[in-house]
């Protein structure tokens, strides 16, 4: 099944954003496949974000994203990756729409609350950036007597 990297940045963590990114994306039906509370190094940063280390704005976003702790996810479901990307909405939060992530809750571009992988190839890339193998978890939900 696809999975996706999805991280809630520095800005979600310090406005108490982790609950509601979560239950969005449980409420939408995708699995959790791994989380964890961490911060990030200037070398992980760095690899992270390596498509933009040309731009103008790359010093800032690295210094932005080791400023305090993210909260790093797995997500696993069927077009889980273009789908959370929607559900992120535009990367610039005044061009996201209401009832996105970033529309709702970001204001500027530098601190737009969430990261997505943007392809396949990004997800397989970020996830094993952030995860080791172990880490994340292959379960069903279960077709228990106690779940009604
Ligand atoms: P990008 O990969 O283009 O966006 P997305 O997060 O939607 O995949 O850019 C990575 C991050 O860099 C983005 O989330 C916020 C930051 N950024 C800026 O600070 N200024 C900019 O002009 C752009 C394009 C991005
Ligand atoms: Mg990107």
């Amino acid at each position: 099944m696809e999975k996706t990297f999805l991280m809630v940045k520095p800005d979600g963590v310090q406005r108490n954003l982790i609950g509601d990114i979560v239950s969005r994306f449980e409420a939408k039906g995708f699995k959790l496949a791994g989380a964890k509370l961490m911060t990030i190094s200037t070398e992980l940063a760095e690899k992270h974000y390596a498509e933009h280390k040309e731009r103008p704005f790359f010093g800032e976003l690295v210094e932005f994203i080791t400023s305090g702790p993210v909260f790093a996810m797995a997500w696993e479901g069927e077009n889980v990756i273009a789908t959370a990307r929607e559900m992120m909405g535009k990367t610039n939060p005044t061009e996201a729409l209401p009832g996105t992530i970033r529309g709702d809750y970001g204001m500027t571009v530098g601190k737009n609350i969430i990261h997505g992988s943007d392809s396949a190839e990004s997800a397989e890339r970020e996830l094993a950036l952030f995860f080791k193998a172990e880490e994340l978890i292959d379960y069903m939900k279960q077709d228990a007597t106690w779940i009604y």
